[in-house]
């Protein structure tokens, strides 16, 4: 009588998802669900131990996806979902050249991450980070109103400065999310690069131009991006195609009262690089939600060290809803690959 639990899919999932996303694998005990049980990251151990026989394998961003896990789960792997929008962490060619589907979080997250991508731009510009740290450190009382006492560039245009641009490196669905955001804080025109092997969208430039009311968008080569923004805003997907894009040449160029935001990922950046733009003072400051090598980024990093550089550790898409909307999209595309329906959202190639 118990033969149908032998039957069920097994599915591997590496962190604890929630209760919405969780009660989705249990409902009606259709799967045979093994879960990494504490609350830090899975270890790859773990992984590796518990991945064979497994239907589907749900991850996070921290762990990596390699043949090694691959081989080690065997053919009955159909899906390996992530709960991101990045899959740096997935051999993406090794699943797939087994026939392994990939399911992702596009879209649920980004106006999270493009919220906090302005406000990444606008701490830095106005020197969150510095300030706040006079006054947690009991040093108000040390600094009282003056007429240029901690000023910033202004992130949209004024009298003084009538033209403000957003450049960006990477103009996808982050990017015009935050684009639009800048918008009512006077933006004036917008600049990005894009993805070398693809043509540019002339006719579609246009049409957005027209519909956020700006003087100029066009997308230009890193040269005249690096010259003409204002604010950079580093939204591009990782890997080896955009590695250190933002290097000391790159920073050399930038405007000395720009600012540069990363939320993308930490790898586009290169972190020393960028600390000397700041100590140096060839750029006027810098936000980033996302460090090379992160986690291991402690108090004495070139960049936590620099005050003009705004660091937080990796939430751009931590709003509770948007955490619930990944968890629940993770588990459905795992669930509709195994159930044979299509995915939700499925990453081709
Ligand atoms: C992603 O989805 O790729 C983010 O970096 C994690 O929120």
């Amino acid at each position: 009588i118990f033969s149908h639990l032998r039957t069920r899919p097994k599915i591997v999932i590496t962190r604890y998802l929630g209760p919405e996303a969780s009660a989705l694998v249990t409902h009606k005990h259709s799967y045979e669900v093994v879960q990494w049980p504490e609350d830090r990251s899975c270890e790859r151990d773990w992984i590796i131990k518990n991945v064979p026989g497994a239907s589907a394998l749900v991850v996070t961003v921290v762990d990596k996806i390699d043949a090694e896990v691959l081989d080690a789960a065997g053919d009955s792997l159909r899906v390996v979902s992530t709960m991101s929008v990045g899959y740096e962490h997935l051999d993406v060619h090794a699943i797939a050249s087994r026939g392994i589907k990939i399911g992702y979080t596009p879209e649920v997250l980004t106006d999270a991450v493009a919220d906090i991508a302005v406000m990444l731009a606008l701490m830095a510009g106005r020197n969150v980070r510095e300030t706040m740290q006079i006054v947690d450190q009991g040093r108000w009382p040390d600094f009282s109103w003056a007429p240029f006492l901690f000023c910033g560039p202004q992130l949209g245009s004024s009298p003084v400065s009538p033209k403000r641009i957003a450049g960006f490196i990477g103009f996808g669905r982050i990017s015009q999310a935050t684009l639009a955001r800048l918008i009512p804080f006077g933006v004036t025109g917008c600049l990005y690069t894009g993805n070398p092997q693809s043509e540019p969208n002339i006719d579609r430039d246009e049409a957005l131009r027209q519909k956020l009311g700006l003087e100029t968008l066009r997308r230009v080569d890193l040269d005249e991006l690096a010259r003409e923004s204002d604010t950079i805003f580093v939204l591009a997907p990782g890997g080896p195609s955009t590695y250190h894009i933002v290097d000391e040449t790159f920073l050399r160029k930038m405007k000395k009262t720009s600012i540069l935001v990363n939320a993308a990922r930490g790898s586009l950046v290169d972190s020393d690089a960028l600390a000397k733009a700041l100590r140096e003072k060839w750029i006027w400051g810098a936000g980033i939600d996302v460090v090379e090598g992160e986690p291991n980024v402690a108090h004495d990093h070139p960049l936590v060290k620099e005050p003009r550089c705004v660091v937080i550790p990796h939430i751009g898409s931590a709003t509770t809803e948007t955490r619930v909307g990944m968890a629940t999209l993770a588990i459905e595309n795992a669930i509709a690959t195994l159930t044979n329906q299509p995915m939700p959202k499925e990453l081709r190639l």
